[in-house]
């Protein structure tokens, strides 16, 4: 039997897709186990939910760092230690330097609350709603070194014709976990890692 892929979830915040991917391969939705939670806000709400699902935890402040380098080698350690195979941004607002992208390039993914190429960065949904979009959606991708531009794995739309922030934010967040959980059973299924 195929030993089940080790993933580690990047994330900055609150982290509910952090613990939708965690119960997906609780639940056996996903041949994946997670190992690892990666925290760049001691304290931030993810952390508590990886704690309540007995996953390790590494949190870090980036200024503890003397360069980004520092900071992502003190990350790799931990990675090559759990033996991680993937990397899922969900939520984390940093950009991935070379130190981490070089040894993990084509096994990392992100998810963006955009339909990319639209809409790159940050706060994609204010971008999208002051262009007065009537498509919105969410992407998975793979992650290299340009701002949310590597290939695009899983993608969904939505439509809406409103302009009311909370509403559309709710209507992207509940994309978000099944397209994601998708898009890394594809990159699993497809022999990436
Ligand atoms: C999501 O909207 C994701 O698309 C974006 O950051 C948000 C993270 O949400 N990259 P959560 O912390 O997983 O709840």
């Amino acid at each position: 039997m195929k030993e089940k892929t080790k993933i580690a979830v990047f994330a900055s915040g609150n982290g509910s897709n952090f613990e939708a991917i965690a119960q997906a391969c609780a639940q056996g939705r996903l041949e994946a186990e997670v190992v690892l939670c990666v925290c760049d806000h001691p304290g931030a709400y993810v952390t508590l939910r990886a704690k309540r699902l007995n996953i390790t935890v590494l949190e870090l402040k980036p200024k503890d760092f003397i360069s980004k380098k520092e900071y992502e080698e003190e990350i790799l350690q931990q990675l090559h230690k759990l033996n991680v195979q993937l990397i899922c941004l969900a939520g984390y607002m940093r950009i991935i330097g070379p130190t981490l992208l070089s040894p993990y390039e084509g096994r990392i993914l992100n998810i963006h609350p955009s339909l990319l190429p639209a809409f790159p960065g940050v706060d994609a949904i204010g971008q999208a709603l002051n262009y007065g979009v009537k498509v919105f959606g969410v992407t998975v991708h793979f992650v290299d070194s340009t701002l949310d531009g590597g290939k695009i794995i899983a993608q969904a739309a939505i439509p809406y014709e409103g302009n009311d922030r909370g509403e559309i934010e709710e209507m992207i967040h509940a994309q978000e976990h099944a397209l994601y959980i998708n898009a890394i059973n594809r990159v699993i299924g497809n022999g990436h890692c």
